[in-house]
């Protein structure tokens, strides 16, 4: 109801994950000397964090709960278009008796961020947005002993191999891009297929886009839910026409849209250059890039040519490939013969433009702690 999200990915990834993030740095609040033992871990402080709009409860999670497993307090403020989900987990959050004002929540836009990111009481900042975002924060902290953490935009490869199962990696290709209307930061945003396959796995993934329902995100049928806000959607939509200006050749499913609301059809562009802007700058939105290519070099170079570094995902049926291809990947993240598989126990991250540090696992604990 918040953000726009179809309710059987908010009920199937966002809740169970929530709680399993919870679940699983509960766990290391009393073993934090054995995790780096030797290091004398201790509390940071108070933690200022800033969560954007595309998983409002996960999210939080991410942030909140490494947080407090290491001891400190946390300041959050959540997307000003989903701020709804963060007063509810407040709400949770009260029933379950925690000390007043070990968790606060503060709802505004920009300025609000702004405000946390430069108050001398915050010893660590983590932010998850926009990368030109990222960057001013960047700049705000430099010169002080704030530590931060900063997880921002990608625009993952994801190469499919003539040996790769077909079906399987159409399925993987879908949930890449049009999981959560495609608002993912490690969405597979740019499709690499082997030459030799190409007409056989455009007609497939043709046919299977055309099956996806677009609509009332609370129907536990829809497929792809709403684009956050109005905002979002122009965004969006100049993306489809600048491709479309660039000589891309456009793919949109034949599905009916809602009347009133803020919808896009999942769309595909052919024939698109490694340097067109659809190739190089993340939409997040339901628009994926398809290029091809002849050897795992090739796929390799023109994966790795963006500014962005925070996932990629690699298909193939042999496993040789499989370390070949992602031991060169400059990606955070690469997943075999899957795609968007998250786990509370695994580190989370990009490289370049996509940001700095790791979340999730042992190595989201670092942030959250001084050493001596
Ligand atoms: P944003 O990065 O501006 O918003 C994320 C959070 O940062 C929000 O809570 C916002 O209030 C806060 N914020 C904004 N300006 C700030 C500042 N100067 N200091 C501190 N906090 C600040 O993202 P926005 O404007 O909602 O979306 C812009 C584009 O960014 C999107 O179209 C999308 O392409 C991308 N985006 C990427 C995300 C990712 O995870 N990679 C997440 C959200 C947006
Ligand atoms: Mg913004």
């Amino acid at each position: 109801m918040d953000g726009g999200k179809a309710i059987r990915e908010s009920r199937d990834v966002d809740v169970p994950l929530a709680a399993a993030h919870f679940f699983y740095y509960a766990g290391w609040a009393d073993k934090l000397q054995y995790a780096f033992a030797g290091r004398n871990p201790k509390s940071l402080g108070v933690a200022g964090q800033i969560i954007p709009w595309n998983f409002p409860l996960l999210m939080a999670a991410w942030k909140i709960a490494p947080a407090l497993a290491c001891g400190n307090t946390v300041v959050l403020k959540p997307a000003e278009t989903t701020s709804l989900t963060a007063m509810k987990l407040a709400e949770i959050i009260q029933d379950c008796d925690l000390p007043p004002g070990v968790v606060n929540i503060i709802s505004g836009a920009g300025a609000t961020g702004a405000a946390i990111v430069n108050h001398p009481g915050i010893n660590k900042i983590a932010f998850t947005g926009w990368t030109d975002v990222g960057k001013i924060i960047q700049r705000a902290l430099a010169g002080t002993d704030k530590k931060y953490t900063l997880e921002l935009g990608g625009k993952a490869a994801n190469i499919v191999f003539e040996d790769a199962a077909i079906d399987q990696a159409v399925e993987g290709i879908v949930n890449g891009i049009f999981f959560n209307q495609g608002h993912v930061c490690c969405a597979g945003s740019r499709l690499f297929v082997q030459e030799n396959i190409k007409d056989t796995l455009l007609k497939k993934l043709k046919d299977r886009m055309d099956t996806l329902i677009v609509g009332d995100p609370l129907d536990k049928n829809t497929d792809i839910g709403a684009i956050n806000s109005k905002e979002q959607l122009k965004k969006i939509q100049n993306y489809i026409k600048i491709g479309t200006n660039e000589g891309g050749n456009c793919y949109q499913s034949n599905c009916v849209l809602p009347t009133k609301g803020f919808w896009c059809k999942p769309t595909l562009f052919m024939d698109v250059a490694q340097s067109s802007r659809i190739v190089q700058e993340e939409i997040f939105g339901p628009v994926l890039a398809v290029q091809t290519f002849r050897t795992a070099e090739e796929a390799i170079e023109k994966a790795n040519n963006t500014p962005f570094g925070l996932s990629s995902g690699v298909w193939t049926d042999k496993g040789s490939k499989i370390f070949k291809v992602t031991s060169k990947i400059r990606a955070g993240v690469v997943w075999a013969n899957t795609y968007n598989k998250f786990d509370p126990t695994s580190p989370f991250g990009g490289y370049k433009e996509s940001g700095v540090g790791r979340e999730g696992g042992m190595h989201g604990l670092d942030a959250y702690l001084k050493f001596n």
